[in-house]
């Protein structure tokens, strides 16, 4: 057995997770920085947010968590994210693709626009992030965990969600090569959340529909999903390429 090969105890690691400052990415650094990791929360528009969550953070971690912005969209923010990493931490040992957008639109209605948005920010950048994720891991000689945030709408089709069902389904083959192409030292594995409510967002259209057919007969709670980000990145290197429904049994025919 050798060092790569070891299972991975998060205390003191370096894990960035996208997304980070609320709902389920904010969960996941929180439950990241319970186990002694180092954070890098990243965020987009929400500021004060990502702010609060990195307060939690240094209060649960010791550790002073390290704050970046980027528009997930444009590779080149993506690239300027990755090199305030190297340069705060000199490398890193973990990401958790987390950032996402999800949109419901009738498929004659869908534009080039909405397609854009939607792969840009689900496929596109969650493959960057983890290219220069590896490349930092590599450099460093560690070994490394990936884990993406993938969907429910990955493993199932939904009429008034051709677009994102095609991104979060990307996502799911693409963590299989991406465990290919970055093994033995650098694991890639996916968390498919089934119904993960919040009081903000308007969910009324498709949660008692959803919790009905939903074999538990529950939504799901962000910390079931962090457990099972906390999982992959834990788990020794034999576990990769894999994805895991967190939904209640809602995936299974
Ligand atoms: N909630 C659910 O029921 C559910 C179900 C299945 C799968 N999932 C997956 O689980 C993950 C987390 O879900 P969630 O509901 O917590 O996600 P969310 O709130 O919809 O999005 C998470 C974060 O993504 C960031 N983001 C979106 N577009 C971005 C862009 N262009 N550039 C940079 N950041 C961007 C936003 O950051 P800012 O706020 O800072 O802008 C947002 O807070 C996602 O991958 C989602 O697809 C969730």
């Amino acid at each position: 057995m050798t060092a790569m090969d070891d299972a991975f105890p998060l205390s003191g690691k370096r894990v960035l997770v996208t997304g980070a400052a609320r709902r389920i990415g904010r969960g996941i650094a929180l439950a990241l920085a319970a186990e002694g990791a180092r954070v890098a929360i990243h965020y987009s528009s929400s500021r004060n947010e990502a702010a609060e969550t990195a307060a939690e953070c240094r209060r649960l971690s010791g550790h002073e968590p390290l704050l970046v912005h980027a528009r997930l969209d444009q590779v080149a923010q993506i690239a300027a994210m990755f090199e305030t990493i190297r340069s705060a931490w000199n490398g890193l040992d973990a990401l958790v693709n987390n950032a996402a957008r999800f949109t419901r639109r009738n498929v004659f209605d869908i534009t080039e626009a909405d397609w854009d948005e939607v792969h840009n920010v689900n496929l596109k950048a969650a493959f960057f992030c983890a290219q220069h994720a590896a490349r930092l891991m590599r450099a460093e000689g560690v070994p490394g965990r990936i884990v993406n945030m993938s969907s429910l709408g990955g493993l199932q089709a939904w009429a008034e969600h051709v677009h994102y069902n095609a991104s979060k389904a990307g996502v799911i083959h693409m963590t299989r090569a991406l465990a290919k192409a970055f093994a033995p030292d650098i694991t890639v594995n996916s968390v498919a959340p089934g119904f993960i409510p919040f009081e903000e967002r308007d969910y009324s259209q498709t949660s008692e529909g959803a919790v009905s057919r939903t074999p538990v007969q529950r939504a799901g709670r962000v910390e079931e999903v962090a457990d099972a980000v906390l999982f992959f990145l834990r788990s020794a290197n034999y576990i990769t390429g894999q994805t895991l429904a967190v939904d209640g049994g809602l995936s299974i025919r």
